[in-house]
């Protein structure tokens, strides 16, 4: 690790169809930021790079949709995304985008040098086409019958109801998810990256090599590796993308999970036109790449390989820290089902509270496992560590300290063994704080981190500076003194976390620029140095904020509930045909208009209502079993259609004579059917 010059650390550049949530923040912005800012202030040479992902497939269904241009649909959210992380301080040198000149260029070449050294296969293929839409449909975008469960509505990769992998062919009555309409096979011309040529490498370099990678990383890689590599089709039949850069290639692009990852070397280009291959193609520059465990594969062996393939000293991920999926209040992330916290409405809902965010998602952050973010933990969180303990501690020190001794540093007058006791704890707390960054172990860095601000809290309990001073300013200058340099301490330990809070601190402290060295040393703070006056670190989060949080899910889940049903509704089947009937058969039905006069539930019972109709011919009464679906003042005044000559029968001790007509949804549901327009009664119907 040592002999590392420089750190090129990259995040997992967000696909700009949509805005970012806590998902994203949690699994790769902010353990990847804090890991930068830690760098950074031990002096190593840090590059930041990410920027958008504005190519493939569900991006021109966007626009297609919203009846716009692909442009337009990333132009939107690249810039709404660019601002969040703005927003919420991850500090990238760069945030650029793929849709650039620089890139196309980049992954334009990078492609064609593959190309002329033969390192990609030719392949003809028959590939589903919907002639309606005149395209090539990407396997998601393919719908069908699963053949594992029988689901309807499963997709040509996946079956979302029982998990099964499929592919497009295995689907039972594929269409298009796009038109809706049948769908042909077209042959199709594509590359190939051989990745079976690369296995016996990736096997040295990551099965043999990697031990140390996480385990979640490690274990996909060794699942993926023995499974056995196929190569994978770099170019896609689609409009929007990096033209495929060779003849007889119109209409094709770069598959974005070709064109992405180069986005990585063309963003750092693009900010170092004369520098970039320092940080690439050095032996000397750790490269690291923070991701979300659905991107592993593409991290760890399709991007290696094609670095691999390129060549000329390009280098290799000394690390692909992935985490696991957080859910929220229990429930699967989903940008279709708007069940999501939004950056950017966090920030309206919360203003000023980034680094609640921060620390609530990294103290949660899903390292090993999925993890689940819910408002109640945020509430307690902020309320209970960062308010309670941390803010406090602060917050008490400099305010006794302006109290006593006019926002001075009070000299270290009489000393006792508890602050020397207390202030040996803190080198141990910042090896630890290391250790755990650098292995990429952030929730635990941040539990050191609050252990520190415990000490302190815990200092000035048991020394109770308040009522020392009562008798003795002597001694309450040392507890000052001493928990002042615990503050400053905390300035450090805390400044990759917290970077909003740590400004307000080293402005509470009036100090600057404190250096990671700084972190376990006793006197940080000179005696004498003037504080500024206290501001509150953090603020209290009330449970009617909480609750208004809860409130937006809760419609969110009552919206899609909707959705669901009328999308089930869509899909229903309608019941099967019966047997034919003569048109005498037909005749014999004596069908006719009525209005219902009155109704009345039949005692009793829950299913039926006791109508008094008028039929034209007479008023009669039908016992109907329709209580479950309409109440009597439903029925009151409503004009109907009736069986007028079926058989007349006593039901519950109540002569019916008659039947209602409904129509029965497939849901079991029963409406009645009322003529399109109000009719006389005993109007014949047929
Ligand atoms: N856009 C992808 C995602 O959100 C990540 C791309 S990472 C890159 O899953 F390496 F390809 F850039
Ligand atoms: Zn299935």
């Amino acid at each position: 690790m040592n002999n590392y010059k420089r750190n090129l650390i990259t995040c997992a550049l967000p696909y700009a169809n949509g805005p970012v949530h806590i998902g994203h923040l949690a699994g790769v912005y902010v353990p990847a930021d804090i890991y930068v800012r830690y760098l950074r202030m031990r002096g190593r040479e840090t590059l930041f790079v990410c920027g958008s992902d504005e190519h493939g497939v569900p991006i021109t269904i966007k626009a297609k949709k919203e009846g716009c241009t692909p442009q337009d649909v990333v132009d939107r959210y690249h810039a709404i995304i660019k601002k969040s992380f703005e927003d919420f301080g991850i500090d990238f040198d760069i945030y650029s985008r793929t849709s650039s000149k620089v890139h196309s260029e980049t992954a334009s070449e990078f492609f064609r040098k593959l190309y002329d050294e033969g390192k990609f296969i030719e392949k003809e293929s028959e590939q589903y086409y919907d002639e309606q839409a005149q395209t090539f449909l990407a396997d998601r975008y393919i719908v069908g019958t699963c053949p594992k469960c029988g689901a309807e509505g499963a997709y040509g990769d996946q079956c979302e109801k029982c998990g099964s992998t499929l592919s497009p062919d295995e689907l039972i009555n594929p269409h298009s998810a796009i038109s809706g309409g049948e769908l042909v096979k077209r042959k199709t011309k594509h590359w190939y990256l051989p990745l079976d040529k690369y296995e016996g490498w990736l096997k040295e370099w990551i099965l043999d090599g990697h031990k140390e990678w996480k385990t979640n990383v490690y274990g996909q890689c060794k699942s993926w590796i023995d499974g056995g590599l196929q190569p994978r089709a770099v170019s896609r039949d689609l409009e929007w993308g990096v033209p495929v850069p060779v003849e007889g290639a119109e209409g094709k692009v770069l598959y974005v999970w070709f064109d992405a990852p180069i986005g990585y070397i063309s963003n750092t280009k693009e900010l170092l036109p004369n520098d970039w291959e320092k940080w690439w193609k050095s032996s000397d520059t750790k490269l690291v790449h923070f991701i979300g465990k659905d991107n592993i594969v593409f991290h760890c062996i399709v991007f290696p390989s094609m670095l691999k393939a390129y060549g000329d000293g390009y280098i290799l991920p000394e690390n692909v820290p992935a985490n696991e999926f957080l859910n929220l209040e229990g429930d699967k992330i989903s940008t279709s089902r708007n069940w999501a916290v939004w950056l950017h409405e966090y920030l309206e809902d919360f203003p000023g509270m980034q680094d609640v965010l921060r620390y609530v998602l990294c103290a949660n952050a899903p390292e090993t496992k999925d993890n689940d973010f819910t408002w109640k933990d945020f509430q307690t969180r902020n309320n209970s560590e960062l308010v309670a303990i941390f803010g406090n501690f602060v917050n008490r020190a400099v305010v006794l300290t302006h109290k006593y001794f006019e926002g001075k540093v009070p000299a270290n007058c009489r000393p006792e063994a508890i602050d020397a006791e207390t202030l040996a704890q803190i080198p141990e707390l910042k090896r630890s704080i290391e250790t755990n960054i650098e292995s990429y172990k952030f929730r635990e860095a941040l539990k050191d981190a609050m252990s520190l601000a415990r000490l302190g809290n815990k200092y000035l309990t048991d020394t109770e500076p308040w009522a020392v001073a009562k008798t003795d300013m002597e001694r309450t200058s040392s507890i000052l003194y001493t928990s002042l340099q615990i503050c400053a301490n905390l300035a450090v330990a805390f400044a990759p976390f917290l970077p909003f809070s740590i400004k307000k601190l080293d402005r509470i402290l009036n100090v600057e620029n404190l250096g990671w060295d700084d972190l376990g040393k006793d006197n940080i703070l000179e005696v004498g140095h003037q504080l500024n006056k206290a501001e509150l670190l953090f603020a209290k989060v009330e449970d009617a904020q909480i609750d208004a949080q809860l409130a937006k899910l809760e419609a969110s889940k009552v919206a899609n509930e909707a959705a669901a049903a009328a999308a089930a509704a869509q899909n229903m089947k309608p019941a099967p045909a019966k047997d034919e009937c003569s048109f005498e058969e037909f005749e014999k039905m004596d069908i006719r208009t009525a209005t219902v006069l009155e109704a009345e539930r039949v005692p009793k019972t829950d299913k039926l209502l006791k109508l008094t109709i008028d039929t034209g011919l007479d008023k009669r009464v039908i016992v109907s079993g329709i209580a479950q679906y309409y109440t009597p003042e439903e029925m009151v005044g409503k004009q109907i259609c009736i069986l007028a000559n079926l058989k007349p029968r006593a039901i519950k001790g109540i002569e019916s004579k008659g039947m209602i007509l409904m129509a029965r949804q497939e849901d079991g549901k029963m409406r009645f059917v009322t003529p399109a327009e109000t009719l006389t009664n005993g109007a014949t119907i047929g």
